[in-house]
């Protein structure tokens, strides 16, 4: 019997991922080889450090120090860049993709960053890059939203996509303790990014929300031209007032596009989520995405989004899928050659702050003293905000007290001229807190 074909893996970076793709792969090697109908061999890795004590047992030589030497070694058929960043990655996948291997990412900062460049690349040289695993860990997102759901637009994508800033609200949420009392312990089971302000500023949600959106609308929205807020300013009166109200507080990241206006919009902000949405109760490290589709209305997905095995999970599908394509079985797959070509979106346009709606919620701390809650209510007014609710915490501190404000609908604009007119009044006498109501 003719022997299956061979397909060799290099892996750049063996950090946590690395090594969960690794164990998993070395694991269920043969029963996963059967399934593919080829043999697979995992060659080597390229390591910062050989010496670095790892959870795996591979020989040290299979290690090298010299990532460029997995990208450019004939020998191997598909590269898996888990180095993660744009830097170095950028350069390694496109060579990568340029001398003809499959490249599989779990990078979402990079595709978020450079996506234009990377998919043209990817396209030009027969369409060999996966991408699964840097959206939602592993929840199969973007096999769902370019396979499953092939047949829908989709008005409405959110969700939670950042497990760390979720760990850290749900405990606030529980506990009623601080954010820097819950960020502290986060570190400590570190959960946290090297650079925080990926996980508490939105940013890194940003980055997952704008693959979403090229591959449901076509079009790449740089992080600047997104409403884009993260946790830090949260405070434990926050969660108990969205609690008496009926809602949580989520990270949520929300792509909406206005179908016939063709308006695409995303944002990525603390908002109070009715207790009622399935999301609201999407609690700890957990991601949660909801899809809107014009033809299968509401699915939801939850997993985990991050961690050693979900990640792991989602990296060794798209090598599942490379193996397919390079043995000349694309199975509808995620190759950009395939069905993850995004829905033609060069008529979207980014849509206008006056047209994206919504309802939101602020938090002021103010001078206690007469004419103040007057003044307050002249800026909503002046803007065009109506007020639908609002209550008055006497605060600890002498002479200033905490209002808690929710609004009727009203706009993007109008909601930022509320904010800089409010931050000008003498009598606030801290930035306004705002979150949004879903
Ligand atoms: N920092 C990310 C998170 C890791 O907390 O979700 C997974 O992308």
């Amino acid at each position: 019997m003719k022997k299956p074909p061979l397909i060799r893996i290099g892996l750049l970076g063996l950090g946590t991922v690395g090594q969960g793709v690794w164990k998993h792969l070395s694991r269920e090697r043969q029963p996963f080889e059967r399934r593919l109908g080829a043999r697979l061999q995992l060659v080597c890795a390229a390591v910062q450090s050989k010496k670095r004590k790892r959870s795996v047992r591979i020989s040290t030589t299979k290690l090298t120090e010299d990532p460029f030497a997995v990208v450019d070694d004939p020998n191997i058929d598909i590269i898996c860049e888990l180095i993660g960043g744009s830097g170095i990655a950028r350069e390694l996948t496109l060579r990568a993709l340029q001398s003809g291997k499959s490249v599989v990412t779990a990078n979402k900062a990079l595709n978020s960053e450079h996506g234009a460049v990377l998919f043209n690349a990817a396209r030009r040289n027969g369409g060999r890059y996966f991408f699964e695993a840097s959206v939602g860990g592993g929840i199969p997102i973007i096999k769902t939203l370019c396979e499953g759901l092939v047949a829908n637009r989709f008005p409405l994508i959110y969700g939670i996509l950042n497990g760390t800033s979720n760990y850290i609200l749900t405990r606030m949420e529980r506990e009623g303790l601080p954010f820097e009392a819950i960020l502290k312990d986060a570190r400590k089971l570190g959960y946290v990014e090297a650079d925080e302000s990926l996980d508490l500023d939105g940013v890194d949600a940003a980055h997952k929300a704008s693959i979403l959106a090229y591959l449901a609308h076509g079009k790449w929205v740089p992080l600047r031209h997104m409403i884009l807020a993260g946790i830090r300013n949260l405070a434990p009166i926050d969660f108990s007032y969205a609690r008496d109200l009926g809602y949580k507080i989520k990270l949520i990241a929300r792509i909406e596009c206005a179908l016939e206006k063709r308006a695409l919009s995303i944002g990525v902000y603390p908002a109070l989520v009715p207790l009622s949405e399935v999301i609201a109760n999407v609690d700890g490290v957990y991601n949660a995405v909801s899809l809107t589709g014009d033809v299968v209305g509401s699915t939801v997905l939850i997993g985990r989004g991050a961690g050693q095995d979900a990640t792991a999970s989602a990296v060794i599908a798209d090598i599942a899928d490379a193996v397919r394509q390079r043995l000349g079985h694309p199975n509808g797959t995620l190759s950009l050659g395939a069905s993850a070509t995004p829905k033609p979106g060069e008529h979207n346009q980014l849509a206008k702050p006056e047209s994206i709606q919504g309802r939101y919620y602020i938090r002021l701390q103010v001078q206690d003293r007469t004419g103040v809650l007057a003044q307050v209510a002249q800026v909503f007014a002046r803007n065009k905000l109506s007020i639908a609710a609002m209550t008055q915490f006497e605060n600890a501190h002498k002479g200033t007290a905490t209002l808690a404000l929710t609004t009727h609908t009203g706009n993007e604009r109008a909601i930022a001229h509320t904010l800089r007119d409010l931050k000008r009044l003498k009598t606030v006498t801290a930035p306004p807190v705002l979150l949004r109501i879903l």
